[in-house]
């Protein structure tokens, strides 16, 4: 068989696990070629393409970002752009695609298995870990180390000047960056999409924080909505129809000032949290969904994405997982709040 594989919309550390590991499985166990799609749906559209070998993927468990390059292409919003696919995989005697990417990634290949009957195949790629169908995406535990280690040196800077501090990370729709890494780097306070922000609240609990210790971080997921609207950079759409979020720590921390008094900056961590090497958790992860591709491609399991369930590797639907957002559990906010506006053993005891 030959087998084509892309990486589309923002790369995050472990896609190139999943190349190795697609490559290594299908030439060694079952004899077939693996070609690179350069540049995500765009070379697919443009026929772009590359040798993938043993030798040229052996050692590429290392490095972030992707050997093949990625772009938020969308073959459906250009002129014969499915059809254009189509020929690229004819022109290349492709047996099979394989497409690593996220909801707009993975939204395309479903497109284009159920209108053109493509032997597509999805692997589940997104640093938010907003996709359903699979319990984790990779990519996501390199993310929040990176986070961690920026909100602890956040509570440093911000102890010695006694200020407020809040920390803007990415995440779209869904607030796991947020609440996960707040959660482990200690945050006073942290804001994600699902909820609206009551900035009253916020800023009374941060109020009762920096009485007790003199400073405080706060965690906000870029997708965190002010009075139920985004906070964007401009109105410019991309092809998948997103904005570009941005500018929702400027405008807490603006609001913080103003309410309390209290001396805040704010820091946005921005591409920084999607680069830099892979974390152990991520090439493993990488790893077993890029085998399970490869079975699956072998099987023809058409229309379907190599997905962890259980902490198992399963073939799920694509239309399934593309059908709908995997949003943060708002049990896990809910139960982070205890951490919040820590009152004191003594305080506590009173009040019981
Ligand atoms: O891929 C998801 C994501 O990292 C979002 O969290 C973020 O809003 C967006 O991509 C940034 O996109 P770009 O790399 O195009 O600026």
């Amino acid at each position: 068989m030959r087998i084509g594989v892309l990486t589309g919309g923002g790369d995050c550390p472990g896609l190139n696990s999943v190349i190795r590991a697609l490559v290594f499985k299908s030439v060694k166990e079952y004899g077939s070629e693996v070609i690179g799609i350069k540049y995500g749906w765009k070379g697919a559209v443009e026929n772009i393409t590359t040798e993938l070998s043993l030798d040229k993927t052996e050692d590429i468990i290392r490095e972030g970002g992707t050997i093949l390059k990625s772009s938020r292409t969308n073959p459906f919003k250009i002129e014969g752009g499915p059809e254009a696919v189509i020929k690229t995989m004819k022109d290349n005697k492709l047996d099979a695609l394989v497409a690593i990417g996220g909801e707009d990634t993975c939204g395309v290949a479903s497109k284009l298995y159920n209108q053109y009957k493509i032997n597509v195949i999805g692997v589940p790629k997104t640093i938010d870990n907003d996709l359903s169908g699979t319990d984790v995406t990779f990519g996501f535990d390199t993310c929040i180390n990176i986070v961690t280690d920026a909100i602890d040196s956040l509570h440093t800077t911000a102890c010695s000047h006694e200020r407020v501090l809040v920390c803007e990370v990415m995440g779209r729709h869904a607030g796991w960056i947020a609440s996960f890494s707040g959660i482990s780097g200690n945050a006073d306070y942290i804001l994600v999409p699902e909820e609206e922000v009551d900035t009253k609240e916020l800023c009374e609990t941060i109020k009762k924080v920096y009485a007790k210790k003199s400073y405080a971080i706060i965690v906000a997921a870029e997708g965190a909505k002010l009075s139920n609207q985004d906070v964007t950079k401009d109105t410019e759409l991309d092809a998948f129809g997103h904005v570009k979020l941005g500018g929702i720590g400027e405008k807490i921390a603006k609001i913080i000032e103003k309410e309390t008094g209290i001396e805040t900056r704010s820091t946005t961590l921005g591409h920084i949290q999607r680069g830099g090497r892979p974390s152990a958790f991520d090439r493993v992860l990488g790893t077993r969904l890029g085998w399970k591709a490869a079975e699956m491609v072998q099987n023809g399991e058409w229309g379907k994405m190599s997905a962890i369930v259980g902490n198992k590797t399963e073939a799920v639907s694509l239309n399934e997982a593309v059908g709908s957002l995997k949003t943060l559990e708002l049990s896990i906010h809910e139960d982070s709040k205890l951490f919040f506006g820590t009152e004191t053993d003594k305080q506590l005891a009173k009040s019981h």
